[in-house]
């Protein structure tokens, strides 16, 4: 007889999945993915760069290699975090993880005991709720809007809880799935609430780099950068949105204490990350192909978001709203409240279109009438066809 363990009960319901695997027919025009173009990767950049490695360096990059990461990489990836204002001292420490999603499930896995609050925005990302609720977690969602989380009835869902709130968990920059940057003020404040409470905040920030335009870098400052440096912050970062999430690569920057721990617990779960790819990443980095390469890829994710927003002008019925990105991947629709999100997916479905319903990223499950869409993936010429297949079923249902 097989005999699950008890967490298996705490994975979440497939439902969403299913309903994903019905989108992934190659006929269907599917904005569900929160997946980079496959025509942006860098691929003669990281065919140039194996070509040009020594023999010993291709014998290290099919080795196994330090828990920790491949010292080069860490080297080159403080000289970067250091370039964005991030501390580099003796009070953190730097891991490199098997993409962002195993920084998220490690720390989970060594800070949450079953029954342990985690708050975060509501909508969230549907990885991290996944991750929390594996080791059992009750999540508590806050409200987002334009500028970010809703500070006082954040305040409040703290209040509410107290002592029992473990972690704090946010998407500052171009937010999946709520397309929203936070606000200069909205940052600040939400600083000073974890500040007072001495709350720990886990700041995911995958998207920072892809701002549209140069003038928004400024915004895109990441909380640990604003904070003080003794702050409980835990930075998760990744190269998959930016390079390529079959790198599968991340990282985490938090205080020391942290992240040996966090090290600790990702010894017994894959050993390493791929050497392979920390090495390319790391000749990547070192030779500065970066900038240029992001110059690039901003401008192409722009031209992807002008061409879904303008077809949702000219498609979508009054009463739809959308939030309009400066940098990312993703727009939230947001439909009149009669309407389920579900059966305008199950709608544009039948006609050859898909997306992802809203209340995947609640983080109680509850239904509602919104949607996420990415603009990232699906072939230019087919997003104009795609909105107006959602735009039909919407209207159907209205
Ligand atoms: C907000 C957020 N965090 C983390 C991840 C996971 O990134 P990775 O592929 O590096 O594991 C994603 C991927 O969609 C994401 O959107």
């Amino acid at each position: 007889m097989v005999k699950f363990s008890k967490s298996v009960s705490n994975m979440r319901s497939s439902e969403i999945r299913k309903l994903m695997s019905l989108a992934a027919d190659p006929s269907i025009i599917s904005f569900s993915g929160g997946m980079p173009n496959n025509s942006l990767f860098p691929i003669d950049a990281l065919d140039e760069i194996y070509k040009g490695l020594t023999l010993q360096a291709k014998q290290v990059a099919c080795q196994y290699g330090p828990t920790s990461g491949y010292p080069p990489l860490l080297k080159s990836l403080k000289t970067y975090l250091a370039s964005k204002g991030l501390p580099i001292d003796e009070s953190q420490g730097l891991l490199i993880t098997t993409g962002a999603q195993q920084a998220i499930s490690l720390i989970s896995k060594v800070m949450l005991d079953p029954g342990d609050v985690v708050v975060t925005e509501n909508p969230s990302f549907i990885g991290a709720l996944a991750a929390f609720k594996s080791f059992g977690a009750a999540l508590h969602g806050v409200a987002l809007d334009g500028d970010g989380i809703d500070i006082a009835a954040l305040s409040a869902m703290l209040d509410r809880y107290g002592e029992a709130v473990k972690f704090l968990y946010v998407i500052c920059n171009f937010h999946n799935p709520a397309g929203i940057i936070y606000s200069k003020e909205r940052r600040e404040k939400l600083l000073e609430i974890i500040t007072r409470r001495d709350l720990c905040l886990l700041e995911d920030d995958p998207y920072g780099e892809l701002y549209f335009d140069d003038a928004d870098k400024d915004r895109t400052v990441p909380l640990k950068v604003m904070a003080d440096k003794t702050a409980p912050i835990c930075y998760v970062g990744s190269f998959a949105k930016i390079f390529g999430p079959g790198m599968r690569l991340g990282w985490l920057l938090g205080p020391r204490e942290i992240v040996e721990t966090v090290e600790l617990a990702k010894q017994s779960a894959d050993a390493c990350s791929a050497t392979f790819t920390q090495v390319l990443a790391h000749e990547f980095l070192a030779q500065n192909k970066m900038p240029a390469y992001l110059q690039m890829v901003r401008r192409a994710y722009k031209k992807r978001a002008g061409i879904m927003l303008s077809a949702l002008e000219r498609c979508m019925p009054a009463g739809v709203t959308w939030t309009r990105p400066r940098g990312g991947f993703y727009l939230w629709v947001t439909m009149p409240e009669t309407i389920n999100a579900s059966d305008v997916f199950t709608a544009a479905l039948k006609n050859g279109a898909a997306f992802v319903i809203g209340s995947a990223f609640d983080p109680k499950g509850q239904k509602n009438n919104c949607m996420r869409l990415a603009f990232s993936h699906t072939p230019e010429e087919k997003i104009e066809k795609g909105i107006q297949i959602i735009a039909e079923a919407v209207k159907s249902l209205l």
